[in-house]
């Protein structure tokens, strides 16, 4: 585990961006595992900035996003897929046919999650999973309590979860429910980019890094990986050392 420390939201940012464009560089045809968030944001402009300078290409490049709100259209610009589109997808020169979501609006979610696991092994597995994490430590839509096995499944979200989301719906309660790869989904990946910043993530970070590796802490998977590095600014790093 590596844990580098950025003075500022915008530097974490921006060198998670151009670690993922190097990757991209020495492998074209990458599979990436995506998030969304506020979090990401930057990350997204950089690589969208860095594309637009003529630096990266994605066209060889295929993703799979982690999650997405049970219930939502993708033409719901609160969802993921819609995200995701407008932030990087829509701005790059990614094919699309080649960016995977869950599908909110399944109508046997079972057989759709059992659909994108099947998918992401057969397009090699996930080369570079960037990862946000929760204020209460998720990771993906995996709440506190979760299997460090589980795989993608539809799971209930976390009263605190709904409530730091719900300024992405005006102030109202987002969905309650997400389709999420599982933690084993995730820890599948060769290698795993954490990016955590401001202070509202300094207490999730201090237990990923330093509690006890327990479900009651989702990212404290995390330490079972060997490839994993968390990408902090000042104030989301503020309690762990290098
Ligand atoms: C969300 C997403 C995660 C994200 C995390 C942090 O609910 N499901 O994938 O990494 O919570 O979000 P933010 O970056 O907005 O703080």
């Amino acid at each position: 585990m590596r844990i580098n420390h950025f003075p500022t939201t915008v530097a974490a940012a921006h060198a998670v961006a151009d670690r993922i464009a190097e990757r991209l560089k020495a492998k074209p045809n990458l599979v990436l595992g995506l998030a969304t968030g506020v979090t990401m944001e930057p990350v997204y402009e950089r690589l969208v900035a860095r594309h637009r300078a003529g630096e990266i290409s994605f066209a060889g490049a295929s993703s799979f996003n982690l999650d997405e709100y049970v219930g939502l259209p993708p033409s719901d610009p609160r969802s993921y897929r819609a995200t995701m589109d407008s932030q990087l997808f829509d701005l790059v020169d990614i094919d699309k046919t080649r960016t995977f979501v869950p599908d909110g609006l399944a109508a046997d979610p079972d057989a759709f999650a059992r659909r994108y696991e099947a998918m992401i092994r057969e397009a090699g597995g996930i080369d570079l999973q960037l990862l946000g994490i929760g204020r209460n430590g998720h990771i993906g839509f995996n709440e506190p309590g979760a299997d460090f096995a589980a795989r993608t499944r539809v799971v209930d979200l976390d009263a605190s979860t709904l409530e730091a989301n719900s300024a992405f719906f005006g102030g109202a309660t987002p969905p309650t429910q997400a389709m999420t790869m599982g933690i084993g989904t995730i820890l599948d990946s060769r290698e795993i980019i954490v990016l955590a910043t401001g202070a509202v993530k300094r207490d999730a970070v201090r237990a990923a890094l330093t509690g006890p590796v327990s479900p009651d802490c989702p990212a404290t998977a995390l330490r079972n990986h060997p490839n994993v590095g968390w990408w902090l600014d000042a104030e989301s790093g503020a309690d762990v050392a290098a």
